[in-house]
């Protein structure tokens, strides 16, 4: 396995996709409202992406295994027990209750953010938000075990740990990854795991980390169209993703949202 270590030049432009991808999201969640299609959210980010911010929609006609058919949206809307990769669509409506993912990777000067939210529609029940917050906390601690020397083993574990403590399970079929030029790289970063376990963390490593949390059980599977990830169970499952850069001294997330600088 080859894992990169990006070049100042790599960083700034890194920085630059994190910091628009970020905007995106910023931007949109004043649009998620009870009666808006999913399809709608999708052309609104898709406009941002392309004329205001003069990006690359990367999901967009992507695929990433021989056989899988291109991704035909901008943008990925996870609703409720879609763990990831729902497909916006005029046919899902967006009602008072829902817990939607929202995911965004921009590619700008060849260089790819990658992150992603959850938003609520109206007032969640009180699992919904539970599980909605845990997820978030689970990144969180993710992101604190990044620093040079520690190993991907441990930030699979802190969120693992956080997830199952709380009563919620951890997705295993899809992980964090390495991100730059490329959208998917190495390594894959599992959100489960052991300490001191896995590839060594160093200085200059891009990757992403992404943690699906469920309500019930862990297991999940692919619907029809080949893209669309649910829960077996049909129980609720969240997500939240940022764009990290190991520094010396520690993660440096590329995405981060102006609601996170206080935090
Ligand atoms: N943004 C997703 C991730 O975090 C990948 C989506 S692939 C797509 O890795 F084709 F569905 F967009
Ligand atoms: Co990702
Ligand atoms: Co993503």
């Amino acid at each position: 396995m080859t894992v990169r270590l990006r070049t100042r030049d790599e960083i700034e432009k890194m920085r630059t996709a994190g910091r628009l991808a970020a905007q995106v999201l910023e931007m949109i969640g004043e649009y998620v409202n009870p009666g808006v299609t999913t399809e709608q959210l999708d052309k609104r980010c898709h406009d941002f992406i392309v004329n205001d911010l003069a990006c690359i929609p990367a999901p967009l006609n992507y695929s990433n295994a021989p056989g899988q058919p291109p991704f035909p949206k901008s943008i990925c809307t996870s609703v409720n027990h879609v763990v990831c990769h729902g497909i916006p669509t005029e046919r899902k409506t967006l009602k008072l209750g829902d817990v939607v993912n929202i995911d965004v990777t921009v590619i700008k000067d060849g260089f790819h953010g990658d992150t992603s939210k959850m938003y609520f529609v109206g007032q969640p029940s009180v699992l919904a938000q539970r599980l909605v917050k845990v997820t978030q906390e689970c990144l969180y601690r993710g992101i604190r075990q990044v620093h040079p020397g520690a190993h991907l083993g441990d930030i699979g574990h802190a969120i693992q740990q956080h997830a199952e403590a709380n009563r919620f399970t951890v997705v295993r079929e899809f992980c964090g990854h390495g991100i730059g030029d490329r959208f998917h790289d190495e390594p894959q970063i599992l959100h489960y795991g052991r300490p001191g376990v896995g590839l060594e963390i160093q200085s200059g490593m891009t990757f992403t980390i992404e943690p699906m949390i469920n309500a019930g059980k862990r297991h999940v599977k692919l619907l029809p169209d080949h893209w669309t990830v649910v829960t077996k169970d049909h129980k609720l499952s969240a997500q939240w993703e940022h764009t990290i850069l190991v520094t010396d001294r520690g993660a440096e997330v590329m995405t981060l949202r102006d609601e996170e600088k206080e935090a």
